[in-house]
């Protein structure tokens, strides 16, 4: 049995449970580095799957946090340049960074279908749903 599994059970009830819970989260997914390459790779999510299951850093908002180590609010993602479309329906975006022992391991990231719905508060919770998250992976 891998024991992996018991982590990425974990990490899907999470963002089943967000994206259930607050109605303009309508994407919840989970991205890690993968292994050594500068990318990013899909680990959980909860909505519609997606076919940017591998991000390259750099691109896309996705890519942008993992170099940037920042929060990043998007509040119009038509407004965007650097933005990977993963659903006509996604109107707004928010990635927060999640750091294990001060390293940028990850992120949470949100789509939402609704306009600009993304406040400090949800910053401030996305952190600290990560801090939680990074104690058991
Ligand atoms: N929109 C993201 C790509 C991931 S999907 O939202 C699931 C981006 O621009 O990095």
């Amino acid at each position: 049995r891998n024991p992996e599994e018991g982590v990425d059970n974990r990490l899907t009830a999470v963002c089943t449970l967000l994206q259930e819970t607050i109605p303009y989260y309508d994407w919840v997914g989970f991205y890690f580095r993968n292994g050594d390459k500068e990318e990013l790779k899909l680990r959980s999510f909860a909505g519609e799957p997606t076919d940017h299951e591998i991000i390259p850093f750099g691109r896309g908002i996705c890519g942008q946090v993992a170099v940037s180590n920042k929060n990043f609010v998007v509040p119009d993602v038509k407004a965007q340049d650097n933005y990977i479309a993963c659903s006509i329906h996604v109107k707004a975006e928010i990635v927060v960074p999640l750091f294990k022992n001060g390293e940028n391991i990850g992120q949470i990231d949100i789509d939402s279908h609704t306009a600009d719905p993304f406040s400090q508060e949800d910053e401030s919770f996305l952190e600290w749903v990560n801090e939680k998250v990074a104690e058991i992976i």
